[in-house]
């Protein structure tokens, strides 16, 4: 086991799902993977590893934020050699070119969060995607007529943000939407050569105010699981 998963080598699977939620983990594990077997539950964050259409798939709950995001997805890669890693989350629009319920497929992650900047040594860096599972995501989600939006997400360290004039000053520069993990999924990602995506649900609307139902949130997370699952075994 690694220091915060408790999977035997071999446990989890080449790719991995990563919704904040460990509950949203089990709840993804018992609807849409056959023969799930619950691996890990250190810390209450769950982890499992089942089927999805005959191709091995887990899912592991991250924590919210990119430190807690950033422990899970580090072990993911050096101890168990996981090479895709899809983070399934909600977040916050931050344009009306989106509503809520539609789903953000994130093509980069601008952050406010430090690790960048300590790891850079100051410089910036651009967070994206892989190209290939952004592609499939697209695919998959017009071949399921899933409203989404292609975009660069914010992925901030405060939810409750002091200054919102500084995320008004993002949205000028066609950020979409606020979650709190793809930028550095995606570094970690870029940095050992693996294939990152974060596709999110939009549970909440900060130019409108509208928000989700926890019944409509669970169905649009429906949505984009099957998006992301399908973008993942494409
Ligand atoms: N995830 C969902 N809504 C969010 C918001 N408003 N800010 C950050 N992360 C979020």
């Amino acid at each position: 086991m690694s220091t915060h998963i408790a999977a035997e080598p071999g446990q989890i699977a080449p790719r991995v799902f990563l919704p904040g939620d460990p509950l949203r983990a089990r709840w993804i594990a018992e609807n849409f993977l056959d023969d799930a077997v619950c691996y890990t539950e250190v810390r209450g964050m769950l982890g499992f590893t089942g089927t999805y259409r005959g191709e091995q798939v887990s899912v592991q709950g991250t924590g919210m934020g990119q430190p807690s995001a950033s422990i899970y997805v580090n072990e993911l890669i050096s101890e168990y050699d996981v090479q895709q890693l899809l983070r399934v989350g909600s977040c916050g629009a931050l344009t009306e070119r989106l509503k809520v319920r539609d789903v953000v497929i994130a093509q980069a992650a601008a952050t406010d969060s430090s690790m960048n900047t300590l790891r850079f040594g100051g410089y910036h860096y651009p967070a994206t995607a892989d190209f290939g599972l952004l592609r499939a995501a697209v695919e998959a989600a017009e071949a399921g007529d899933v409203p989404h939006l292609v975009g660069t997400v914010f992925s901030s360290d405060s939810f409750y943000h002091s200054r919102p004039e500084l995320t008004q000053k993002v949205v000028e520069y066609g950020v979409v939407a606020v979650e709190m993990e793809a930028a550095e999924i995606y570094t970690l990602a870029a940095q050992h050569g693996r294939q990152a995506l974060a596709v999110c649900t939009v549970s909440d609307h900060i130019v409108t105010g509208e928000e989700t139902s926890a019944q409509e949130r669970e169905q649009t997370f429906g949505e984009m699981i099957t998006v992301a699952l399908d973008a993942a075994i494409a």
